[in-house]
């Protein structure tokens, strides 16, 4: 009785803690199937032929996207090659290796593996949050990304992917810019990855056109930017920017800079080149006085999604109806892969995808970053 009861419990609870999710999970997770105890000396040997070449004979991955396996669980590990034999993990070689393998000869392997010391992380700096990864940017984009300086766009509400994009156009002078050049060459992809999550999930506020612009002749001109900047400039694909509520000298003079090329766009050079200055003006005092597309999401940072994750992840919440793997020190860009994989439902695991389904690209390089940087357990 007790053995059906306590998943259930837990899954209740999982999903009452996950409010976004669509529907609640069909099928309980895997029972912790007790496994014989493998034998370490012979496992090494078979790693050494089988695994090292990817894995390790450390148990650290070969390269950035293959997991670490020095001190997981053997029973995870085990579960996890039956999850690839049966095709519920997709992945050639692993699959082929799964079914090859006896299970004690995987017992062995795993055993060797779980024995191993844990890798320490490279670095084991905390997590930065958007807010002090921001702190550089507030005297010209404001606290918030609501920037108050003409000419400087506000940030707040914009495409994370988007803004990931304009900084890295800046950091490698494919978009030139003498004030956001030195800015931008000084961070790093995760740092970029935590500002643009950041300002996409802060509450954007309308500018306003400044007096004498017309904004009402502007509305006809809108006409042919609606088909990739949406109707009022509230974009709906992080391709596009939002243009809604922008500052109107900002908006001008980034159109201007596409039309002479001076900013660099097909797409964009094509949409404005030959327009009048006067209509520039007044499509921008349109965009200015758009209300900012709503955000949807509140801003979560590495703490709170820890509060989520540690429910089953932290040292000590030992689960007897689930084999949760170590995520702590694990690889970051492996992390990111297997919480993409649980999200688009390529790896399939109710409660891991139940979990993953609310995650955007940016909050799952939070969350790889968090916990790569921690040290194992
Ligand atoms: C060709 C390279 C390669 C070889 C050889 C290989 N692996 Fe892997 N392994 C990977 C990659 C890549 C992943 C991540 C795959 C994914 O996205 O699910 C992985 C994932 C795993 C996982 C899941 C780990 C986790 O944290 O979820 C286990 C367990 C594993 N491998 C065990 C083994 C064992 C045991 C062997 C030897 C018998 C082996 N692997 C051989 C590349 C390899
Ligand atoms: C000294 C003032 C200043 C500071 C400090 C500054 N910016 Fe900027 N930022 C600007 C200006 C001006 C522009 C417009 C440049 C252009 O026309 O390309 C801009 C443009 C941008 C854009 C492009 C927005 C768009 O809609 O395309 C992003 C993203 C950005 N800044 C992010 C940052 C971040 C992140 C920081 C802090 C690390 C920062 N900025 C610091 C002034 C500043
Ligand atoms: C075919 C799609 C397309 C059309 C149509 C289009 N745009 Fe764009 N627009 C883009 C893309 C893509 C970018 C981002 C380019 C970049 O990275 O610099 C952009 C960027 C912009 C920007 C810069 C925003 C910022 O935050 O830096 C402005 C302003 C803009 N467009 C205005 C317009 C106006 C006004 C029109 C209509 C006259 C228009 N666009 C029509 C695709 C389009
Ligand atoms: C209800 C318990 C539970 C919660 C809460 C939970 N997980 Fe998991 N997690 C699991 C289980 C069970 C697995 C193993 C799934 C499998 O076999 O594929 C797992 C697997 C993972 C993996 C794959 C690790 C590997 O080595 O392949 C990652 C990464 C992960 N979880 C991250 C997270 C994050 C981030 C959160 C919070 C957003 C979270 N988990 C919340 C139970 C949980």
């Amino acid at each position: 009785m007790t053995k059906h009861i306590l998943p259930a419990i837990l899954l209740a609870l999982l999903v009452a803690a996950c409010s976004k999710a669509p529907e609640p999970a069909k099928e309980a997770a895997p029972a912790a199937t007790p496994q014989a105890a493998g034998n370490p000396a012979a496992g090494k040997s078979l790693a050494e032929t089988k695994c090292a070449n990817c894995h390790g004979l450390d148990g650290k991955g070969t390269a950035a996207d293959i997991p670490n396996l020095a001190g997981q669980k053997a029973a995870y590990m085990q579960l996890a090659m039956q999850e690839y034999k049966a095709g519920k993990r997709a992945h050639a070689a692993l699959q082929q290796l799964g079914m090859e393998l006896s299970d004690a000869q995987l017992a062995d392997i795993t055993a060797y593996y779980a024995g191993l010391p844990a890798i320490k992380p490279a670095s084991a700096a905390p997590a930065d949050t958007g807010k002090q990864a921001t702190a550089a940017c507030a005297a010209c984009h404001g606290a918030d990304g609501n920037s108050s300086m003409a000419g400087t766009p506000s940030l707040a509400g914009q495409h994370a992917g988007y803004l990931v994009a304009a900084l890295q156009a800046y950091k490698s002078g494919a978009r030139k810019d003498a004030t956001m050049a030195p800015q931008a060459a000084k961070l790093d992809a995760a740092t970029i990855a935590t500002i643009a999550a950041y300002y996409s999930t802060q509450t954007g506020k309308p500018r306003g056109a400044p007096a004498g612009a017309n904004a009402s002749a502007g509305e006809p001109l809108s006409g042919k930017c609606g088909g990739c900047h949406g109707g009022k400039g509230q974009s709906a694909d992080a391709k596009f920017p939002s243009l809604a509520g922008q500052d109107h000298q900002y908006l001008a003079k980034s159109i201007k800079a596409y039309a002479t090329g001076a900013r660099a766009n097909a797409e964009m050079k094509a949409s404005v080149a030959g327009m009048k200055p006067q209509d520039i003006d007044s499509v921008a005092a349109f965009y200015a006085s758009q209300e900012p597309k709503a955000t949807t999401s509140k801003s979560m940072t590495a703490a709170d999604w820890a509060a989520r994750c540690d429910k089953c992840h932290a040292a000590g919440a030992e689960n007897p109806a689930m084999v949760v793997p170590h995520i702590q020190g694990q690889q970051a860009d492996y992390i990111d892969h297997a919480l993409k994989a649980y999200r688009d439902g390529k790896r399939q695991q109710s409660a891991m995808h139940v979990m993953g389904v609310p995650l955007t690209d940016a909050d799952i390089r939070i969350i790889a970053d968090h916990y790569s940087a921690l040290a194992p357990r």
